[in-house]
């Protein structure tokens, strides 16, 4: 695993740089934090419904990853890979460590700026637009390296990404008028209904700091879901599990995709990712080498090659 990899500046630019990311910082936005917006909670228990429309859908094309390259210095992190992301599904995105994985969602959620390629979300192009603008679209992700507010209970760190969808004002928050009360009981309502979904309600006043590991990573993937996300995309999730653990997390994330998100999954673990993908995509050396089911991913020798490190032919 390498270390997270968002702080780096040195990708290349595709186009003049504008607004206030400088040329110096081509592809990083602005804050250390991730971006949080707003966006309707999930229908998960009564009392807390969204009023998000179910996507019926299911099937159509979400996102489209075109002709993606990445370039650092020298380095091709990603070389022209493209690949389509259904609605409903849950997409595994796979490879040897250094394959492109991250830095693919990195481009996908506006951290780094293709060096050339694009990325479309129903039709729409993420290129030039900051990370919280493409939140606000619809495309949410988690950490390789957890990031959290530390200080904050772990109510707070999802109340947060649903706090901005409230409509009073400042003045109607200062004076706590009625209408902002039953926002913020609302958002409290439904952050709590997303502790729940993740399993760790018990820990809803601890400091996120202080929660176990595990109950961090279920906490990342609750305030990711507070932004209600057309596309979920989560940088293995279940890094430093136990096998127990993994395999609670892989039911989570296929209720997370029951209830109607699709997800984007990065993961180590062959044996997890071919029990909970509807499909995969694989990369060695930032190509893609193979996009297809799960069982036949299984028995591609270059994918087993990429895996081993051994010859094609003798992967075969
Ligand atoms: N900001 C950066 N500056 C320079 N090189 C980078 C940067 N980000 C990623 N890389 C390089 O790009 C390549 C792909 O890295 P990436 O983190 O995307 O791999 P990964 O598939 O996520 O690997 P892992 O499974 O280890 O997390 C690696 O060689 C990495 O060192
Ligand atoms: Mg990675």
């Amino acid at each position: 695993m390498t270390d997270e990899n968002d702080n780096r500046v040195d990708a290349t630019p595709e186009e003049p740089v504008t607004d206030a990311v400088s040329a110096a910082e081509p592809t990083l936005d602005d804050g250390a934090e991730p971006d949080i917006v707003p966006g309707e909670a999930p229908p998960l228990v009564e009392g807390a419904e969204s009023e998000r429309e179910i996507e019926v859908a299911v099937g159509e094309k979400l996102v489209e990853v075109k002709n993606l390259t990445i370039k650092f210095g020298g380095l091709t992190a990603l070389d022209d890979v493209s690949f389509d992301i259904r609605r409903g599904e849950i997409l595994g995105l796979i490879g040897p460590n250094g394959a492109g994985k991250t830095t693919c969602f990195n481009a996908m959620t506006g951290v780094y700026r293709p060096t050339s390629g694009d990325v479309l979300l129903e039709g729409t192009s993420v290129k030039g637009r900051k990370q919280h603008q493409i939140t606000r679209m619809g495309l949410a992700r988690t950490f390789q390296n957890i990031r959290l507010f530390g200080e904050m209970t772990a109510l707070e760190n999802v109340v947060v990404g649903l706090d901005a969808r409230h409509r009073t004002s400042v003045p109607g928050a200062l004076i706590r008028s009625p209408r902002h009360i039953r926002e913020e009981r609302s958002s409290v309502d439904r952050a709590m209904a997303l502790l729940d979904f993740v399993g760790i309600a018990q820990h809803a006043q601890k400091r996120s700091r202080d929660l176990s590991y595990g109950s961090q990573r279920r906490l990342e993937i609750a305030r990711a879901l507070a932004t209600d996300p057309k596309l979920l995309c989560l940088d293995e999730p279940a890094a430093g599990f136990n096998p127990a653990e993994k395999e609670d997390l892989m039911a989570l994330i296929r209720s997370i995709r029951d209830e109607g998100y699709t997800v984007l999954l990065i993961e180590h673990d062959m044996k997890l990712v071919m029990g909970v993908t509807d499909r995969i995509v694989v990369l060695e050396f930032g190509r893609k080498i193979a996009d297809d089911l799960p069982a036949t991913i299984r028995n591609d020798p270059r994918v087993i090659a990429a895996y081993l490190g051994v010859p094609e032919d003798d992967a075969a």
